[in-house]
């Protein structure tokens, strides 16, 4: 199998599989508990949490394990909503952001809070100066993600960071799912002081996940119970997990993604030059491992499950809204008509892929397009 669907999940590292089984294994006991198989659980899941603050570069009390990005995604934007609600009820986000951002902040509408969905331009990017015009006495968060998951455009957080550092009174969560390991991210020079992360997206394991807090920002915990993660996420803490994370955090920063972007860029080349094909992704701005491209009057899920029987795995869009029938939320509001937008297919690499794969990829594409743009034309 030909696995280029590295934007909706990855395989676990191996490494990572041997590292929860240890510690389940070892440290099953419960973290929490007074005897000493709960307190070495305890310092374990510490170490974790210590290993992934070095790696960040950030301290271990401003990591708080989640079951993964869309967990961290709400507690970050509702967490802040909820507790700075006194100080004003306006949130910025952007219009391409995943649903685990975007339904929450279409939740908190419901509740009375004020959404800005700021728009992207024609290649998938957001603005800063689009962010700061949002902006109102009332605004408490900003939450704009680093990597788009559809296009991979590389979204300007470095730039919106430095513009908020003048409003000290808006919070700055930045969704890192697709871009974290990937994409260099400064977190103390962008003045990000919330920041969601996903194991599966790393080789790491699904349920497993972080939100970096700034020691200064205060969240309201969404979970009533044993104030676990200092208060922000009740239940016994996933102690292998965090682990295994620790782990898959440390291998994401160590691979080298060049291999990955020069694969990429070669399929680019490839599809670019050919009739019929559009593509998405802004390539000179964008993550190593995602490319979107349109065959015109085709449907996405058709080349998606042509490609699979030739044992090709790519995918429509996104994961979460590749079952559903609609066009693209993200294409459509970069401008790409809906037509093109439903005949998208994303293509997400890791650095397993090999430069082999992307040739084989190319070669199938030239042996089902030709029946697929035959069959549009009769259509015509
Ligand atoms: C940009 C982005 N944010 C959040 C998520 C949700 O992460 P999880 O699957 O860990 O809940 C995803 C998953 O596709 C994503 O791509």
């Amino acid at each position: 199998m030909i696995y280029f669907d590295n934007s909706a999940t990855t395989k676990p590292d191996q490494s990572v599989l041997e590292t929860f089984i240890k510690a389940s294994t070892r440290f099953f006991a419960n973290p929490s508990s007074l005897h000493y198989p709960g307190m070495e659980a305890e310092r374990f899941l510490e170490k974790a949490r210590q290993q992934i603050a070095s790696l960040c570069r950030v301290s271990a009390e401003e990591i708080i394990f989640t079951g993964g990005g869309t967990e961290s995604n709400n507690l970050a934007i509702k967490g802040a909503a909820y507790f700075y609600k006194n100080r004003g009820r306006h949130i910025i986000t952007t219009a391409i952001e995943h649903p685990s951002v975007f339904e929450t902040c279409r939740d908190l509408e419901k509740e009375g809070f004020r959404i800005t969905y700021v728009k992207p331009d024609a290649n998938g990017a957001i603005q800063a100066a689009d962010v700061q015009q949002a902006i109102t006495d009332d605004t408490i968060l900003v939450s704009v993600m680093h990597v788009n998951n559809e296009t991979g455009a590389i979204q300007p957080v470095e730039e919106i960071g430095r513009m908020l550092d003048a409003y000290p009174q808006i919070l700055f969560h930045v969704d890192a799912v697709q871009g974290f390991g990937k994409v260099p991210l400064d977190l103390l020079k962008s003045g990000v002081q919330l920041m969601s992360v996903s194991g599966h997206k790393l080789h790491g394991l699904k349920g497993t996940g972080f939100l970096y807090k700034q020691r200064s920002v205060n969240l309201a915990p969404l979970l009533s119970g044993g104030g676990q993660e200092r208060g922000l996420r009740s239940g016994t803490e996933q102690t292998a997990g965090a682990a295994s994370l620790a782990k898959a955090v440390r291998l994401a920063m160590e691979t080298d993604m060049n291999p990955v972007l020069e694969i990429t860029r070669w399929i680019y080349k490839e599809l670019a030059g050919r009739p019929d094909f559009v593509i998405h992704t802004p390539i000179s701005q964008a993550a190593p491992h995602i490319l979107s491209v349109s065959i015109k009057g085709t449907k996405g899920e058709v080349l998606v499950h042509a490609l699979e029987k030739k044992n090709i795995i790519v995918s429509t869009t996104s994961a979460c809204s590749s079952k559903q029938a609609k066009p693209s939320r993200v294409l459509q509001k970069m401008g790409v008509n809906n037509d093109l937008a439903a005949a998208a297919i994303r293509i997400s690499l890791s650095a397993g892929n090999t430069i082999q794969e992307a040739e084989q990829f190319i070669e199938a594409l030239d042996r089902i397009v030709p029946t697929l743009v035959k069959k549009r034309n009769e259509r015509i």
